[in-house]
């Protein structure tokens, strides 16, 4: 069942918007901006960070006070808001981000990040998620996460991120910023 925004947003207002930004455009770079991000792919993160296999200890406990329809409403709520575009604030490391992006990298058979995260890095509803225009520290975060597969596991991108160094990490992280 889909949620219902209106409830959504008396729970962000009350307690998400201290960090994620009452319209889901945070301000700190450690915190994700949340707007325009698919319905779906929040939901299940909630859900993953109440059960504790991605695991963060601040969003552990918000996640545990929140039951599964709350979950659905914050949801709808975020992915109703429109997420304000950033500019890339490192432009010399955009040559290598954007081969990583748009190419990937043959030598170590890193694929494209395009392929999932789309052109302009939308993503697809209910597959992959969104990246455009979230804070290239928490992406690169992600992404080191994902390498480590302790606080966050994902088949596919921990197989992606295996293959990336950091110096690919931080370029890719810094262009898809910019999106
Ligand atoms: C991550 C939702 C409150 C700090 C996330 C994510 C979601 C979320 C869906 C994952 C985003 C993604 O994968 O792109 C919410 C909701 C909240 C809430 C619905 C209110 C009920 C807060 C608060 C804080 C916070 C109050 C700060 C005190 C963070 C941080 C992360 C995060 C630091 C990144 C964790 C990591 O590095 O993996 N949140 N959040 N959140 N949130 Fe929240
Ligand atoms: C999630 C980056 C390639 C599929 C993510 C996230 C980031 C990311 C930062 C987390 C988003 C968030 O927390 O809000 C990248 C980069 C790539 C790449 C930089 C290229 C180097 C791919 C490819 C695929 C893919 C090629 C598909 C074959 C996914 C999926 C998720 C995801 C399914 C969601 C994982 C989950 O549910 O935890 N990606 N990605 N990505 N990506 Fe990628």
């Amino acid at each position: 069942a889909k949620g219902d925004p209106v409830k959504g947003k008396q729970i962000v207002d009350t307690v998400c918007a201290a960090c994620h930004g009452a319209d889901g455009n945070s301000v700190a770079s450690a915190n994700p901006t949340l707007a325009g991000q698919h319905e779906v792919y929040l939901y299940n993160q909630l859900q993953a960070f109440k059960k504790g296999e991605r695991k963060n200890p601040i969003m552990l406990g918000m996640a545990s006070a929140l039951s599964d329809a709350d979950m659905r409403n914050v949801a709808s709520y975020f992915s109703q808001q429109k997420p304000k575009a950033r500019e890339a604030a490192n432009k010399e490391l955009m040559p290598l981000g954007a081969k990583i992006y748009r190419v990937g990298n043959p030598a170590s058979h890193l694929p494209a990040c395009m392929a999932c995260h789309g052109p302009a890095g939308n993503g697809i509803p209910d597959q992959f998620p969104r990246v455009g225009s979230q804070h290239a520290a928490y992406i690169a975060k992600q992404l080191a996460d994902f390498k480590a597969a302790t606080d966050r596991k994902n088949v596919t991108m921990s197989d992606v991120a295996s293959r990336m160094t950091d110096a690919e990490m931080k370029a890719v992280a810094e262009y898809i910023s910019g999106l």
